[in-house]
Order: C-alpha cells, then structure tokens, then sequence
C-alpha cells in the first residue's frame, strides 16, 4: 500500500532518532511491499534559525496531506532565553492544538533482556512492568490561561489549571477503550483533595466509566501514584491522567523499563489521526555524539504502524526485531551493562531494520 508521512526531527538527538526511525519504515516497506513517500518539515529550534519562527503555517497544511507524523524532540539552550510564544516547544504545542490531539498514549513495557538496567529491585520488577499511560495532552495547564501581574507581594506569575467536562471525557472514553484490550484496569490519577479542576476530573471518570461495566476502575491521588510508580508498578494497567501529572508520570513510569530512550508515544484526536515521537526530549548532554537510544522512536513507528496505517503484523514485526538485537546483546551507552556491546545510534538503527522479517 501507498503512505505518506510527515517527518519532524526537530532538534538535538532528534534529528538522529529519526533518522533511525524512517530506516526501520522503509525496511517495513521492503519486506511487506509498502511504499513509503515523505514530507521533509522543519519545528522547534531549527525553524526558528531558519524562518524566524518554531513552526510554519504551510507546515501544518502539509501535515493534513499526510496519514500519520512522526516526531522527534524540539528545544535546547541555545533558544531558552525566547520569549515563550516564540520558543521550539511552541511548535510541537501547535500541532497538538491544530491536529486535535488531545489523547496522549505513552506505554511503558520492560523488555526482558533489560531488567538489569532497571533501577527497580528485581524483587519488584519479576512482578511485572506493562503501563499504558494515557495523559491529556490538550487542557490542563500547560495550555490555559497564564500570564504576570502586580500581585500581594509585587510581581507575580500564574498558570491555570482548568478541565472541562467534555476533555475529561473524551480522553477518559480513550482510556477505557484501551483498558477493554488489555486487562480491563483503569487507575485515574489526580489531586482531587486540593484541586477543584481534579474533583471535576474524578466526577467526569466515575460517570463514564458507567459506559464500561466490565473496566475496573480505581482513583489514585497523584502524590501516592508516584509512590506506587516505584514500589508497585505492577499494579497499574492502564493509568488515565492530566497533562502536568501524565508529563511527569510518564517519565517515571517510563525509566523504571531502564531509559527513558526506550519510550514511545502516540498522541491521537478523535478520528485516531496522530503524532509519533519518543518521550524524551532533545537531549543537550549527548546531542551530535551519534549514541542516542534510537529505540523510543523506532517504537513510536511501530504504534504509527498499528494505529495510523492499520498495519499490525508489520508492528510485532518492529516489536520481534528490538527484542532480538537486545537478546543479541546490543546496547546504546543510556543502556548499555557489563557484558553487553555497545553500539551508536546508527547502529542501533541498522541492526534493527536488519532484523526485520
Ligand atoms: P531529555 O529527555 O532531553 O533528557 C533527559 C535525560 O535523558 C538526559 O540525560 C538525556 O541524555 C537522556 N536521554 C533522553 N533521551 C535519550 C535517548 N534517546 N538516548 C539516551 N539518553 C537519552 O530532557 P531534558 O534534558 O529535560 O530536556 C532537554 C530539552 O528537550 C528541553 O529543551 C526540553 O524542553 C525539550 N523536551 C522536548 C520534548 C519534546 O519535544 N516532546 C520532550 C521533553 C523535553
Ligand atoms: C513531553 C514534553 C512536553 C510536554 C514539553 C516539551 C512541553 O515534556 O512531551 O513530555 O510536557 O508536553
Ligand atoms: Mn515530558
């Protein structure tokens, strides 16, 4: 089948990660007979060196021509001093409100061959680690009302933490869909004992959940759920959340798995059309060494595969072909053991897309 896809790399590791990421689609499209064809697009720092801007008009106009986007990361140093409207990270939080994508996936599965490197205790981890965080990625506080003001004790700055009814139900619908497939366990998270934006949250959860019976569902105050991130894990199934609680859960579900560049996303609007990219971000520390994990972003293709392009058997196939390059001991340095062969991000990447049959 014919597809088109719009490539984002951004900045820093991202550019490197996807590179990775579009030599695994175009080994899919070899072996399954799939053609491929690519909108090349500039966000975050890069456009704004370029066009004075994180992101252009014409940009997202090509997006809409496409069926899935595959994202890497935007931002760094050298563009923090920006006023905020103009900074990278403008650009990514454009697509999300242009493209409606307000359901934010992010699962976090602990491959077997990298216990090890989990910072759990084994007696924790053998328990099991397979999360499917839903976060909203469209209300909340990141995206409300914020701004400076002569306050009590002179200047002052807000942010507003706001959720309607018809966003926490939407993304809760999302939520128990995806506990129907899996084990039918919904925690939501919230801070329901302090906020009034989190009582509306919880009320929003209850009454929905009606609509699915057969979906267990538990509240959890965000406060103990980052406990129980760590000394249960394996308690959660499927963990439905805000913006600001989701942003920092998932990185902590996400390195208990070991790194947080195994991570993966999807971010999807109501006809399930998305935006690929890892977790992680641009990564200041290690951009331009060529060690990046590349693996968060060659997952993220896989679930655009699956959920954007209905191509399930050509997603396990992205699946079998990272478990066997870890079970044949190749690691990035972020997870990389004594024992084990280290390799760079274009290594990385290769040795996957030969794997794949
Ligand atoms: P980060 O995720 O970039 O890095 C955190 C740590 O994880 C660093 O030590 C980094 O080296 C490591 N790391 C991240 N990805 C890795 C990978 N693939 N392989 C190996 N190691 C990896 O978070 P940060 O340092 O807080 O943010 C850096 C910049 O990225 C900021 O400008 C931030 O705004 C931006 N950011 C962008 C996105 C996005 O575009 N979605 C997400 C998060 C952060
Ligand atoms: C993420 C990032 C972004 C977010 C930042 C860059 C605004 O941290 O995708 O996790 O929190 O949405
Ligand atoms: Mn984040």
């Amino acid at each position: 089948m014919d597809f088109k896809i719009a490539i984002i790399p951004g900045d820093g590791i991202g550019v490197d990660v996807v590179s990775e990421g579009v030599k695994v689609l175009e080994r899919i499209g070899e072996v399954y007979g799939h053609n491929f064809k690519y909108e090349h697009m500039l966000v975050g720092g890069c456009c704004i060196d370029k066009h004075g801007t994180p992101i252009m008009d014409e940009s997202i106009e090509k997006c809409k021509s496409c069926d899935a986007i595959l994202f890497g990361a935007v931002g760094g140093p050298k563009w923090d001093a920006l006023p905020r409207e103009q900074r990278p990270e403008r650009g990514l939080a454009r697509l999300r409100r242009e493209f409606n994508l307000f359901a934010n996936l992010r699962p976090a599965k602990i491959y077997e061959d990298l216990k090890d490197k989990s910072p759990l205790k084994n007696s924790i981890i053998e328990k099991g680690i397979d999360i499917m965080l839903i976060r909203d990625l469209t209300g909340g506080i990141y995206f409300n009302e914020k701004g400076r003001r002569e306050g009590k004790y002179g200047l002052e700055a807000y942010d507003v933490e706001c959720y309607s009814v018809m966003e926490v139900t939407r993304v809760a619908k999302k939520a128990f869909e995806l506990a129907l497939q899996r084990k039918k366990r919904v925690i939501s998270v919230d801070k329901s004992n302090a906020l009034e934006s989190s009582k509306i949250w919880r009320d929003t959860v209850t009454e929905v959940a009606k609509e699915y019976p057969e979906v267990e569902l538990k509240h959890m105050l965000v406060d103990k759920a980052a406990m129980e991130l760590a000394c249960n894990p394996s308690i959660f199934d499927v963990i439905l959340t805000t913006s600001i609680f989701g942003d920092i859960l998932s990185d902590e579900a996400g390195v208990t798995t070991g790194s947080v560049g195994m991570l993966a996303s999807a971010s999807l609007n109501e006809n399930n059309f998305g935006l690929y990219e890892p977790i992680h971000g641009t990564a200041p520390d290690i951009a331009g060494k060529g060690i990046a994990n590349p693996l968060a972003t060659i997952v993220s293709v896989a679930m655009m595969l699956e959920i954007a392009l209905n191509l399930p058997k050509e997603a396990a196939a992205i699946d079998r072909a990272i478990k066997q390059v870890l079970s044949e001991g190749y690691r990035t340095p972020d997870i990389y053991t004594e024992g084990t062969k280290k390799v760079t991000t274009i290594e990385m990447g290769t040795l996957t897309a030969a794997k794949i049959s």
